[in-house]
């Protein structure tokens, strides 16, 4: 049987294309604007946070967040899942931050609240939680003990767009939240990102690391000031506050993102649907369907094989590449970061042994495309292949 699947379809959509069509007859100027500050105005209310800057992408949100980060706290440990992207641990690493890993939850693929405790020292700076595939992981525990400790959280959010805990969205929790529009997200600017945040001083260094470091990028009258008058020698337009970067957005990608933020809350609750109904027909003795949903937002589906039988995993592999159904091995990022070259040169040797939960879904666990117009005959045929292996 054919299915014919693939990781993500039609996320952008004709309605998307026409709105970016109107704007472009108006022959409008494309380069961060007027768009890319009412989608940042429309990403906070929607989120229930006070500021958000829109970038080029979910890493380059990761990478300005630890950047902004290294700057008002300076540098230490960081706590990071090895279930997570690339870009989550490279951020840490390139400001200069120590990377300290935890073990995720096999219920909803996050840091373990009691390993991430365990592994706090005074030289902790930051718990930089990653949201893999939608689940939520934040525990009352978790947020009061940072907090007794002063120690921020960040939340990497870009595989969870919607997902809530407690009737809040994930990523108006922590001192600053990253997300990503990639295609295969949960919505799509093409490329894009977005920082978060609730905090005043955060949000004018954000502002000015997406723009080279530039002062005139604040919004705050007070630090343009203070910076004019403390450097009488310099352009007030040309005062470069941090060695910073260049991770712009443009017109474009925020007049897809207005379009397609309006549609977001409906797909989020079809998804939902689509990987319960998934859940609820595969076979539990051969894969895990026990996942905590409470809360969750999964622009994927999850397939964990229960036992670790690589004859059987060869087997499930085998049936969807025959019935056209793409997949990635190892979930969020390829499974565990800390077997990935760029790492081992850095940890321990064989580092990676200590984290058994994500070293089972390093080599059984996958995801699969979960679109809004997933049919459900789709979903069942699909359970019923995964069901024979
Ligand atoms: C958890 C997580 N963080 C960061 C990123 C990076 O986002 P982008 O692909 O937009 O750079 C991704 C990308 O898929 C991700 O899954």
């Amino acid at each position: 049987m054919k299915l014919n699947w693939p990781l993500m379809e039609n996320n952008i959509t004709m309605r998307d294309l026409n709105a970016l069509i109107d704007f472009l007859k108006g022959n409008p100027r494309l380069t961060q604007s007027d768009n890319v500050a009412s989608f940042e105005k429309e990403w906070s209310r929607w989120l229930g946070v006070r500021h958000s800057v829109y970038v080029n992408s979910g890493a380059s949100a990761n990478l300005i967040t630890l950047a902004a980060l290294k700057h008002l706290y300076g540098t230490g440990e960081i706590i990071v899942p090895p279930l997570t992207w690339v870009s989550d641990i490279a951020s840490v690493i390139q400001n200069g931050f120590t990377p300290v890993f935890a073990d995720i939850n096999p219920k909803n693929l996050c840091m373990n609240d009691d390993e991430v405790i365990r592994k706090i020292t005074d030289k902790t700076k930051a718990v930089f939680i990653t949201y893999v595939q939608g689940f939520n992981g934040l525990t009352d525990r978790l947020i009061e003990t940072l907090k007794e400790k002063n120690i921020p959280l960040i939340e990497d959010v870009c595989e969870s767009h919607g997902a809530i805990f407690k009737g809040k969205k994930l990523g108006s929790f922590g001192l600053v939240s990253n997300f990503s529009f990639y295609f295969a997200h949960h919505m799509s600017t093409v490329e894009g990102g977005m920082v978060s945040t609730n905090d005043e001083g955060f949000y004018e260094i954000i502002r000015m690391m997406r723009s080279h470091g530039m002062v005139r990028e604040s919004t705050s009258d007070n630090i343009k000031q203070k910076y004019t008058e403390e450097h009488p020698d310099l352009s007030p337009d040309f005062i470069f506050a941090y060695p910073a970067y260049n991770v712009r957005n443009t017109e474009i990608g925020a007049v897809l993102g207005r379009s397609q933020l309006k549609r977001l809350d409906d797909n989020n609750v079809k998804r939902n649907k689509n990987f319960k109904l998934f859940l609820k027909n595969l076979d539990s003795t051969k894969y895990r369907t026990d996942f905590d949903l409470e809360g969750s937002s999964n622009y994927a589906f999850n397939l964990i094989i229960k036992e670790p039988n690589s004859e059987f995993r060869d087997k499930v592999e085998a049936i969807m590449k025959e019935a056209g159904v793409e997949f990635r091995r190892g979930s969020s990022g390829g499974g565990n970061q800390l077997r990935q070259p760029y790492l081992k040169k850095i940890m321990a040797e064989n580092e990676y042994e200590n984290y058994p939960e994500v070293e089972h879904i390093h080599f059984y666990g996958y995801y699969i495309g979960n679109y809004p117009e997933l049919e459900e005959v789709k979903i069942l045929d699909l359970c019923n292949l995964l069901n024979m292996a």
